[in-house]
């Protein structure tokens, strides 16, 4: 199992280009499935879930090959519609495949996703909407059994403002016939990526970025060359990562436009941030602020994956600062190791109250999940003295080279 070693207490200083976005390019490749043609996504991230994708679109009968960050898929050969147990299982996301499967060929096979480290993670909202546009969905021993002769557009209103079930939808929605109009629809920059590879391939999609999203569906779409949009969440924890151990870094390729909340935080937190076409400065130089309260919502709120990062940068932070989540049941599995660390952070529910201290002090920690275990980069890279961190496998899920982009960064950091 390899293991991460950190070196803190010293600025960072460098520049490093973000990677292609893992939640934009996880419904990209599912939605190749519609196009029966050749596509290729640049500035793909070589993650695991990527790999992941890549196996479930070759057992459906697709091919997929990498030039360098490039990655072209070939959906011509398409004919089966059964999702493994087994790749179900590793990646939960895998119920995208879903909407595209029952558009493209009418029929879905697959298991019921279970719970994952964040809690339990319900497709209720998607299947629900698959129903009305007019799948036939049954449930039994674990599998989702799905068949649809035909689906015809209608008025869809989501009860929450889901990422999965919005891009499920409008994935289906792009084989229905007629309009398909979601309310209520999850508004994230991911969302509008989508929208803007679809209509790239020839599909009519209107208003992702808003809660109303319409789809003309049943044209014909074809095979395109799209760049996938820079990660948001891997820019926020590089960003919070100068927070921690002060310094001047940036982010080649980052846009500021999507996570405002987020440099709004550390603006108030004390960061000096300028954004530009080019990407996002960040300079620290002196001790950070408690910000008072961060509650995580659906976009344009505070997003629940940054949660974790901006929490380990205000652990040295001078106040007190409260956080909110609000969107997933298990997400402060962190706490307990920053706590190793010496953070003073108080859990109760859905909140944590994290008092800011002088010094955080290196220890052997263990990650608990993706954004968690970059929490504990953050935190180790403002503490003194060496920290060591285990389970790192949680990292690599949506990091494609996070101990490259940190040395580029002027960090001292190894991976064993
Ligand atoms: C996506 C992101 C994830 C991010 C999350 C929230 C991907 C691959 N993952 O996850 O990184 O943390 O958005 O920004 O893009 N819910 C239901 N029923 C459903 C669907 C969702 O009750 O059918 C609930 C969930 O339990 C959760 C909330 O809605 O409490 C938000 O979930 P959702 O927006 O669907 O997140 P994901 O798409 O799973």
């Amino acid at each position: 199992m390899s293991e991460l070693l950190i070196q803190g207490g010293r600025p960072l200083n460098g520049e490093t280009v973000v990677q292609g976005a893992k939640n934009s390019v996880l419904p990209m490749l599912a939605a190749t499935i519609l196009t029966g043609d050749t596509v290729e996504i640049e500035n793909c991230p070589h993650l695991r879930d990527v790999t992941n994708s890549i196996r479930i679109l070759e057992d459906l009968g697709c091919t997929a090959r990498w030039q360098g960050s490039t990655l072209t898929v070939d959906t011509r050969g398409l004919d089966q519609y059964t999702v493994s147990d087994h790749l179900m299982r590793e990646m939960r996301s895998s119920s995208v495949f879903l909407g595209p499967l029952l558009a493209r060929i009418g029929a879905a096979e697959l298991s019921y996703p279970g719970g994952c480290e964040l809690g339990p993670r319900p497709i209720d909202l998607h299947v629900a909407g698959l129903r009305e546009l007019g799948a036939e969905i049954r449930e039994s021993g674990g599998m989702l059994h799905c068949q649809a002769g035909h689906l015809v557009g209608c008025e869809l209103l989501l009860s929450i403002p889901s990422v999965g079930a919005t891009e499920n939808l409008m994935l289906a929605a792009c084989g229905a016939e007629g309009i398909t109009v979601i309310s209520n629809a999850a508004r994230e920059p991911e969302i509008v990526d989508l929208q803007n590879f679809l209509n790239s391939c020839g599909a009519e999609i209107r208003g992702a970025g808003t809660s109303t999203i319409t789809i003309t569906g049943g044209r014909r779409l074809h095979g395109c060359t799209y760049r996938c949009m820079p990660d948001r969440i891997v820019t926020a924890t590089y960003l919070c990562a100068a927070a921690s151990a002060g310094g001047l870094i940036f982010l080649r390729g980052a846009n500021e436009a999507h996570l405002a909340t987020v440099t709004a935080a550390l603006r108030q937190a004390g960061c000096d941030i300028c954004a530009d076409h080019a990407g996002i400065a960040c300079r620290c130089e002196e001790r950070l602020r408690g910000i008072r309260s961060i509650r995580t919502a659906p976009y344009p709120g505070f997003p629940t994956d940054a949660q974790a990062v901006v929490m380990a940068a205000l652990c040295r932070s001078q106040g007190v600062t409260v956080f909110e989540e609000n969107i997933f049941e298990n997400r402060y599995r962190h706490v307990g190791e920053l706590c190793r660390m010496g953070a003073d952070i108080r859990v109760s529910g859905r909140t944590a109250v994290v008092t800011g201290v002088e010094n955080l002090s290196g220890a052997a920690v263990q990650s608990t999940d993706l954004r968690g275990g970059a929490a504990l980069c953050v935190a180790a890279l403002g503490a003194v003295g060496e920290t060591r961190i285990s389970a790192i496998h949680h990292i690599d899920r949506g990091y494609e080279d996070i101990t490259g982009d940190l040395t580029a960064l002027g960090a001292r950091i190894t991976r064993l």
